[in-house]
């Protein structure tokens, strides 16, 4: 690996056209952090002197994305090229090692671009290539017999012969230095879409006589960029891939891993099991031995250890599951706190709630939060028996060791240890199901 200083330039001045979107094409989100994030970690962890990221005009949402790191902007989107020359007074006396990615091509690892820094050592300038079964739309790496790099042909500008080159420029270059300005400041644009292009570099630095390589990457997944939404969710399933198999790895069971979607932040602790099906959004943390059972979507939640959720439970932002406890099937908790060991096990709705510890929330019991105007709390004390399809109206307060009858609708507070009935005895009427059942029979045999 290189021991000399190292400079990192990224490309991001791009619009995005493709994207059909007026968010720049960058701050796409994958697992729900914008693409560049990515990049930048990766970046970060190659312990660049600086790290320069070139940016369009009016794009505050993307400097305030890449910050603190030095944004120079691309008055003119004239192409890869324009934008590296862009960024060459922020790197003036430099004369390292200068990698320039794109912003769009964010799944590039750590270990990749060492191999390729590495593979600069007593060259001018190295490419990240990839051999890929579908070239169309990359730029061909042509190379000489010595596995030099001739140049590089857009698709547009590209021979049919060219076409079937099916090594590609995967969107990465490491420059020497001490030559970048000079070499960037020979780019002109006689090609088919009237720009500059970066790509033009290898043929420049050779007709200099500098040594140019190419570091093929095995690891075509990572390599990928993004033009369309098609690009971006084949790049979600790519990192979707990578984040499961560093959670398997860290000792969290899947029993379907390919039908488990995780948040960039889901922190599962190993000894969890995620049945299949399940979809972590923004803010997750598990603790260990607990189940996530198939069919659950779950959201800004901490859920204690040995807990068992689902199948099918919706957890919605603003909760904490105490340890041990149990949700089952069709409950929906909401900005509630459920203390340990308490059971909601099935079709049930708890919302702003402070459930107690060892509570049974049974089938169809709901808290009423909403008044149509605001929200308001139920609290529940320890060991709290809520019978089936009770209605909790809020505000109000159960007190430990409550006991709530099956049907009743709760308005005021219950003291400790009582029992809140609110029932009417059915009305009976002797022999009325018979009748019915004959009146019935009687009209199905005259149709
Ligand atoms: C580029 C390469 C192509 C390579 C592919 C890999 C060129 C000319 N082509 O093509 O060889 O195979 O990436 O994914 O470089 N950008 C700017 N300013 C500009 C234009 C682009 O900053 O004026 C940035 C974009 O924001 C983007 C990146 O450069 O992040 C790449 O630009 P894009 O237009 O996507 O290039 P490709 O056509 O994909
Ligand atoms: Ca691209």
């Amino acid at each position: 690996m290189s021991v000399k200083s190292l400079a990192i330039v990224i490309l991001a001045a791009g619009k995005g056209t493709r994207m059909k979107s007026p968010l720049p094409k960058v701050l796409h989100p994958l697992a729900g952090r914008p693409m560049i994030g990515w990049l930048l970690d990766t970046a970060a962890s190659l312990s660049p002197e600086k790290i320069v990221v070139v940016v369009g005009p009016n794009m505050p949402e993307l400097e305030a994305a890449v910050a603190p790191h030095q944004t120079v902007v691309q008055e003119e989107r004239n192409g890869t090229g324009g934008a590296l020359r862009c960024a060459l007074p922020a790197l003036k006396g430099f004369t390292g090692d200068v990698l320039v990615l794109l912003g769009d091509t964010p799944l590039l690892s750590a270990r990749t671009l060492e191999g390729l820094l590495a593979t600069r050592e007593g060259a001018g300038i190295s490419v990240l290539g990839v051999r890929l079964d579908d070239p169309f739309g990359y730029g061909r790496l042509v190379m000489d017999a010595d596995q030099s790099v001739r140049e590089i042909v857009e698709e547009k500008d590209a021979s049919e012969a060219q076409r079937d080159i099916q090594i590609v420029n995967a969107g990465a270059f490491c420059i020497d230095g001490a030559c970048i300005d000079r070499w960037t400041g020979q780019i002109g644009k006689a090609n088919a879409q009237g720009e500059y292009y970066i790509t033009d570099l290898p043929a420049i630095a050779a007709r200099e006589g500098a040594v140019t390589r190419a570091y093929v990457t095995p690891h075509a997944e990572e390599v990928r960029g993004c033009n369309s939404r098609s690009d971006l969710a084949a790049l979600e399933k790519a990192l979707q891939r990578r984040l499961r198999r560093e959670m398997l790895d860290s000792g969290v069971s899947m029993l379907d891993p390919d039908t488990v979607y995780l948040w960039h932040d889901t922190h599962i602790e190993p000894g969890c099991v995620i049945e299949p099906n399940v979809f972590f959004g923004p803010g997750v943390r598990v603790e260990t031995d607990s189940t996530i059972k198939a069919f659950c979507h779950i959201e800004g939640a901490h859920i204690a250890g040995g807990a068992s959720i689902g199948p099918f439970a919706r957890i919605r932002p603003g909760t904490e599951i105490g340890a041990g406890a149990r949700l089952g099937n069709f409950v929906e908790v909401k900005k509630s706190t459920i203390g340990a060991g308490s059971k909601i096990n099935h079709l049930a709705y708890v919302g702003d709630c402070t459930m107690g510890q060892n509570v049974n929330f049974s089938c169809g019991a709901i808290t009423v939060n909403y008044d149509g105007f605001n929200k308001h709390q139920t609290v529940i004390g320890d060991g709290a028996m809520v019978g089936s399809n009770v209605n909790l109206v809020a505000p109000v307060t159960l007190g430990e060791g409550s006991f709530i009858a099956a049907g009743s609708t709760v308005i005021d507070d219950v003291p400790s240890d009582a029992l809140a009935i609110e029932r009417g005895s059915a009305r009976k009427i002797e022999g009325w199901a018979a009748r019915y059942r004959g009146i019935k029979q009687v009209g199905k045999k005259k149709d």
